[in-house]
């Protein structure tokens, strides 16, 4: 049995997230989707709301679970028991800090970190952006889960 841990901020999750948490869904035995701290970024939605959107987005799902962690991914890869990190690529612009972060945790774990790349469909889509259009008043019914959608409107009005 394979179990990946994919980690990220989600925040908000979105459709290019769901994208590759699918498509891991079908490549691996057990998905662990983990919303973590970016310390690069600022939070809009805590953890706990994260969390609960992940959960709302990806109940279709028998093999994903969902967790939040404020910690290392390391750490959390060893506590679950993970044989594999998994990020998404959207471009070769994320591929230098994403080859570094796996290039570290590979250094203090000796866990493997695997890429899989986003479909062109969805290889634009950024949580900044779902956050600036929401926040301006543009449409972004699209690009995320009917529930993230609600969540967001709630949130910025
Ligand atoms: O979706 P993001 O913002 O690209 O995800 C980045 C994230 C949360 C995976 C990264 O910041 C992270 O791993 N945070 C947890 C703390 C940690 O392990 N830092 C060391 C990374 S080498």
């Amino acid at each position: 049995m394979t179990r990946v841990l994919y980690p990220g901020s989600f925040d908000p999750v979105h459709n290019g997230h769901l994208e590759i948490i699918e498509t891991a869904a079908k490549l691996f035995d057990e998905v662990v989707v983990a919303t973590m701290v970016n310390t690069a970024k600022d939070g809009v939605f805590d953890l706990d709301e994260r969390e609960a959107m992940l959960q709302e987005a990806t109940e279709h799902l028998r093999n994903v679970t969902v967790r939040m962690f404020a910690g290392l991914v390391v750490d959390l890869a060893a506590e679950i028991g993970a044989d594999f990190i998994l990020k998404g690529l959207r471009a070769v612009s994320d591929f230098e800090n994403e080859l570094q972060m796996a290039q570290m945790n590979n250094a203090a774990s000796g866990i493997h970190t695997l890429f899989i790349p986003s479909a062109s469909s969805s290889s634009f889509l950024a949580s900044k952006f779902i956050r600036d259009f929401t926040r301006f008043g543009g449409d972004i019914s699209k690009m995320v889960p009917a529930s993230v959608a609600r969540r967001m409107r709630e949130r910025y009005g």
